[in-house]
């Protein structure tokens, strides 16, 4: 799939956000090397700390349903963002990222850029 329509994906999910308590929807999707797609948006708890960010959940209902390697991941908020960093995957996410989609796998921020997963999460921690 073309990163556009990735990213109208994502933008799709951003609306499924539940976010009653930072209202900031984010959505994101990724792709499987086989193509198939998996949306992920964030969804909040009342408890706050068990808040599940956007691209965990698309890279959960990937494993979850037995789709990998996953290769390419977008994410994209719904509405303006202050700046730009507030685009960028959360230290958590990178980390799943590198575990699950691997160090070579692309990550596209809209309207940010293009990353592979080693540029998010430099000297990131593997079992040996
Ligand atoms: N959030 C994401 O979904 N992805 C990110 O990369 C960073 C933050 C969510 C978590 C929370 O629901 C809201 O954005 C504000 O932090």
């Amino acid at each position: 799939m073309l990163p556009e329509d990735l990213m109208q994906v994502a933008r799709v999910a951003a609306g499924h956000a539940s976010a009653p308590y930072s209202r900031f929807p984010v959505g994101a999707a990724v792709e499987t090397t086989d193509g198939q797609i998996f949306p992920g948006c964030n969804i909040e708890s009342a408890t706050y700390g068990l808040t599940v960010c956007a691209e965990r959940v698309a890279i959960f209902s990937a494993i979850a349903a037995g789709a990998r390697p996953i290769r390419i991941a977008v994410i994209c908020v719904q509405g303006d963002p202050a700046q730009p960093n507030s685009l960028m995957p959360c230290g958590a996410c990178r980390q799943v990222m590198l575990d699950q989609m691997g160090p070579d796998a692309t990550v596209y921020v809209h309207g940010v850029g293009e990353f592979t997963v080693d540029d998010l999460m430099p000297h990131g921690f593997r079992l040996p």
